[in-house]
């Protein structure tokens, strides 16, 4: 009966209708918030982000013999969980849109859902409606957008593994949970993002994932700024959906055909909440920014996600790097914010420099090269950017502009000025501003298929 109506509202709605195939899904073009957009933050929610063979392990050593998953439940607890505080500290780190996760591969969701009994956050656990509270403070706080991480298969679950013995040539668990669960979060909570995951095991074809995105595209409450990726089968990473993540911490290093997305965790060795983590197992900022700007440059969006504790805190050291991001992007956001991939994306000549490109309201070019280390002498030598006579060039955050002379190629070469401490506009990763470049307007742009840029 719901399939059937699905059929007539697609036929009726002819204008922007999109079928349940990839090609049709393929076509839809991303919204533009998405691309303009170059860094959101993401929570990893669940409260034993381990491997399973580690967690075993890990159960094992440190609790009672009869002490299974579940019982951990109880201990996740998020007394001190404020939302509108983590919509605060998201919205200061300049993130633009903020994925929380909905439910990761132990089926847990942290809304609740009717497909969950006993297994959620409002049965067990908190005893509230998380996904539901930070929405909700996001909208009512900030301006960003809210998105939803939701994994399809689950570890435990006894519908999922007949399945699996069955080769997926049934989908029991697909219709009872992974689905129903889907449409109930985005017709609860009408998320702008739905990233998806868990989908490895099996065939997009076995999670009904095109009847799934047809409908979020033609029907549901958000069909006109989601945005979702690549994850919706062993057949469509890298390949099909929204933007693609293709695997954890893509950063291709050249510029991409599609936009894509750089998934990354603060803590270089979980996007869970580790306990045991030291100081140096953190990316410093240094090493944020780098992988930042190189993203950016080839026309990616850079997740980086943070793991809450159980209690429901963002530890000093994850707020610490979320804030000192926004203080970096409210000096240079300009060259990050609206930008696209230029002709090059680093430099021929020196090394550990990235470019971006801004088309202003104007018509002029803005090109802004980022260095990330301050040049050692004084002066930066570029050989991609062509000066005009008319070629300005600052550093931004400083005040006046910069001079410079025709470097020994065709390239520029920037007199560095001797800034002192107290005046440099920031502590890592500096963006210099060209325009009125002689070679300004050859960009990426229109190499991109239309719509997927
Ligand atoms: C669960 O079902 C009830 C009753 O139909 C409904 O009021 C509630 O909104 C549903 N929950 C969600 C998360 O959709
Ligand atoms: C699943 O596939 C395996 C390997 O091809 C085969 O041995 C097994 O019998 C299949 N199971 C079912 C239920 O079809
Ligand atoms: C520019 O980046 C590419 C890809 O990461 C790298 O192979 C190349 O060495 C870089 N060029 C310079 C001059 O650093």
């Amino acid at each position: 009966m719901w399939k059937l109506l699905l059929v007539v509202t697609s036929l009726l709605s002819l204008s922007s209708a999109y079928d349940p195939t990839w090609k049709s899904i393929d076509s839809r073009p991303l919204p533009q918030w998405y691309d303009e957009a170059k860094l959101f933050s993401s929570t990893g929610e669940c409260f034993q982000c381990l491997h399973i063979p580690a967690l075993e392990l890990f159960m094992k050593n440190n609790y009672r013999p009869s002490f299974t998953y579940p019982d951990f439940a109880p201990q996740f607890t998020t007394e001190f969980f404020n939302p509108v505080e983590w919509a605060k500290i998201f919205e200061n780190s300049g993130a633009e849109y903020v994925v929380l996760t909905s439910k990761h591969h132990e089926g847990f969701t942290n809304w609740p859902s009717n497909y969950s009994f006993n297994w959620n956050s409002m049965a067990v656990g908190p005893k509230r409606d998380l996904v539901g509270e930070l929405g909700a403070a996001i909208k009512d706080y900030t301006t960003l957008h809210f998105g939803l991480y939701h994994s399809l298969f689950e570890w435990f679950h006894p519908l999922y593994n007949i399945d699996k013995e069955n080769n997926f040539s049934t989908q029991y668990f697909v219709d009872s949970k992974a689905m129903p669960e889907l449409y109930e979060i985005v017709n609860a909570y009408k998320p702008d993002v739905i990233w998806s995951d868990g989908d490895w095991e099996a065939t997009s074809q076995y999670w009904k994932s095109t009847e799934f995105l047809a409908w979020l595209y033609n029907d549901s409450p958000v069909k006109d700024t989601v945005v979702t990726n690549d994850r919706w089968g062993k057949d469509t990473t890298c390949k099909h959906g929204g933007f693609l993540t293709c695997k954890d911490k893509y950063n291709p290093g050249v510029v991409q055909k599609r936009k894509f997305e750089n998934a990354m965790t603060l803590d270089k060795y979980s996007w869970g909440y580790r306990r045991n983590a030291k100081l140096t197992d953190f990316l410093t900022m240094d090493e944020l920014l780098s992988t930042f700007i190189q993203t950016v440059s080839c026309g990616g969006n850079m997740l980086m996600n943070v793991g809450p504790t159980k209690e429901g805190t963002l530890i000093p050291i994850f707020q610490e790097r979320l804030s000192e991001m926004g203080e970096w992007l409210r000096v240079n956001g300009e060259g990050i914010r609206k930008t696209r991939p230029w002709i090059h994306q680093n430099d021929t000549i020196t090394p550990g420099v990235w470019y971006t490109m801004k088309k202003e309201s104007d018509g002029s070019v803005s090109v802004y090269c980022f260095v990330l280390k301050w040049p050692t002498s004084n002066v930066l030598s570029l050989g991609v950017p062509k000066p005009s006579s008319n070629t300005q060039i600052t550093l931004l955050g400083y005040p006046g502009t910069l001079s410079w002379n025709k470097g020994s190629g065709s390239g520029i070469d920037i007199n560095i000025p001797a800034i002192p401490f107290n005046k440099m506009p920031c502590k890592y990763v500096w963006a210099f501003k060209l325009t009125k470049l002689s070679n300004e307007l050859k960009h990426h742009l229109l190499k991109f298929k239309p719509g997927q840029f």
